[in-house]
């Protein structure tokens, strides 16, 4: 890896620098450049300013902007749903208990060590998309076995820096097992499973999260994990309002979670709650994040997750205008949402959602950054972690203009060209 890069004649620069947030005009820069150190970000100013570097760029007047930092995923997983998909396309609702289906075939995959390969695979093509930062989570194992072999994973990955951040999800459904005995599994999720999967990720898990939903975990049993998992010293999130309004948006805000994701279902009330909480400010924790039980509980909408199922689009236009957090995730995962482009959730949110660009740009990297409470990605100011994804487009609208197209040139992630 060069010690120094410099990416020179970049027509649109959307440094999205933390430092310039009063004056949101001068984070987006035309003729730029961009200088990298090791992995970092060192500097950005006009053309006429360049320092000396190793190694030039022409980015020949295209769009740069960080990479996307994608704060939902499902990545732990093996088995296709495409016939549940066609299924739903002909009429049928989506129902959680596809989620037994994969767990199936999780967890052969897992009891035979076949797992890696799959997933550094998706993490790949997230990557190919301009995502730089993925958290991902367990939820397909529901055992204490299972659980625990996903956090394995999912630590490892971490640990090798493949991952950003890791999340314990053994509340996403009742296994079959437990179907006639769910509050079993509820007391086995918040105690026995959870600290198993947390000694397997090696303290490499940073977040719990719970599917909160009719049909998966209500508001008790989402709370009593919830809670266990705070006390083990995990920051929360919770899938919420994607079938209903299941309290977990009410539930969330009350915890102090990171996130509430989905939100497909809200009324004003909702809106309001996450929006109340939009002031809560951060605190620093060192090393590029901030501690993990404080600061907004921010609403991540998951645009293709909405078409996939065809449910009502998450309010984003609505939870803005409250001055509600958000963030743009992509829920990659085989059920729901069998994608990781976040370009396309960019896209979704300005053509269907009625974002602005910048707000759809801003929710798909700061507000991911935010959800995920780290300050080190998705923005490019001095010190930043240097995830940089070059457009092949001379402006960022041509995402939401251009739907579809491969718009990702090239990326580098911690200073280093993974796509070229
Ligand atoms: O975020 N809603 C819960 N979990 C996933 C879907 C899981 C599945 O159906 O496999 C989601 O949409």
């Amino acid at each position: 890896m060069p010690a120094s890069t410099l990416i020179t004649n970049i027509g649109e620069l959307w440094t999205l620098d933390p430092a310039l947030d009063d004056a949101p005009q001068q984070q987006v820069l035309r003729g730029a450049a961009l200088l990298l150190e090791g992995e970092r970000v060192a500097w950005y100013g006009p053309m006429s300013q360049t320092p000396a570097a190793d190694v030039q760029v022409d980015a020949g007047g295209r769009a740069v902007l960080p990479g996307w930092v994608d704060s939902h995923s499902h990545l732990l997983f093996d088995g296709d749903r495409s016939a549940e998909f066609e299924a739903r396309m002909a009429g049928r609702a989506y129902a959680a208990g596809g989620i037994q289906v994969t767990t199936d075939a999780t967890r052969s995959a897992l009891a035979g060590d076949l797992l890696e390969p799959l997933v550094r695979a998706r993490i790949a093509e997230a990557w190919a998309g301009g995502t730089t930062c993925l958290e991902t989570k367990t939820g397909y194992g529901l055992s204490l076995e299972g659980e625990a072999l996903s956090a394995r994973l999912a630590g490892r990955l971490v640990a090798d820096g493949t991952l950003e951040e890791a999340t314990y999800l053994g509340a996403h459904l009742v296994p079959r097992e437990y179907a006639q005995d769910p509050d079993a599994y509820v007391d086995l999720a918040a105690g026995a499973m959870l600290e198993a999967a947390l000694a397997a990720a090696g303290g490499r898990m940073r977040w719990a999260d719970v599917f909160c939903e009719d049909g998966a975990f209500d508001e008790d049993a989402s709370r009593r994990v919830l809670e266990a998992a705070r006390q083990a010293g995990l920051g929360l999130r919770v899938h919420g309002h994607q079938l209903g309004r299941s309290g977990g948006v009410a539930l969330a805000c009350e915890l102090g979670a990171a996130s509430v994701d989905h939100v497909n279902h809200m009324s004003a009330a909702d809106i309001e709650a996450l929006a109340a909480t939009a002031d809560r400010p951060v605190r620093d924790a060192g090393a590029g994040t901030l501690a993990v039980d404080a600061g907004p509980t921010v609403a991540t909408v998951l645009p293709a997750c909405d078409l996939s199922t065809r449910a009502p689009l998450a309010p984003a236009r609505a939870l803005l205008d409250a001055g509600a957090r958000i963030a743009l995730a992509s829920n990659c995962n085989p059920g729901t949402s069998y994608t990781s482009a976040m370009g396309f959730c960019v896209a979704t949110a300005v053509l269907q959602m009625h974002l602005t660009l910048d707000e759809a740009i801003r929710a798909a990297t700061r507000g991911g950054a935010l959800a995920l409470r780290r300050r080190d990605v998705g923005h490019l100011g001095v010190g930043a972690r240097a995830d940089v994804h070059l457009l092949e487009a001379p402006t960022a609208i041509h995402l939401a203009y251009r739907p579809g197209m491969p718009l990702t040139r090239a990326v580098w992630r911690r200073g280093r060209p993974i796509i070229t």
